[in-house]
């Protein structure tokens, strides 16, 4: 599967869900999720993201292992989004920080 990472926290520029052809994204607060269970692979959306959040589970790094269960976690509670919609009001200034997990809304 494929699995988004802290860079999507408090930016979610939604450009990702346009492309992907089995409409596996789901929608929180202020992040985004890949439901593992219907991922493909095809990696289409990686490109699109301006913040380079999504990555191969193999390519996770150990910082970010964790990312792997909220990806699962949370696709299994929050809706699906297939359209997409603007990037939330501060996403340029969020973009490029680390240590964003407190900020994730679940
Ligand atoms: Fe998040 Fe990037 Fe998609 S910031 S909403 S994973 S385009």
């Amino acid at each position: 599967t494929h699995v988004v990472t802290e860079a999507c926290i408090r930016c979610k520029y939604t450009d990702c869900v346009d492309v992907c052809p089995v409409d596996c994204f789901r929608e929180g607060p202020n992040f985004l999720v890949i439901d593992p269970d219907e991922c493909i692979d095809c990696a289409v959306c990686i490109p699109e993201c301006p913040a380079s959040a999504i990555l191969p589970e193999e390519d996770v790094p150990a910082s970010q292992q964790e990312y792997i269960k909220l990806n699962a976690d949370l696709a299994a509670k929050w809706p699906s989004i297939t359209k997409r919609k603007p990037a939330l009001a501060d996403a340029d200034e969020w973009k490029n920080r680390t240590g964003k997990r407190s900020e994730l809304i679940e």
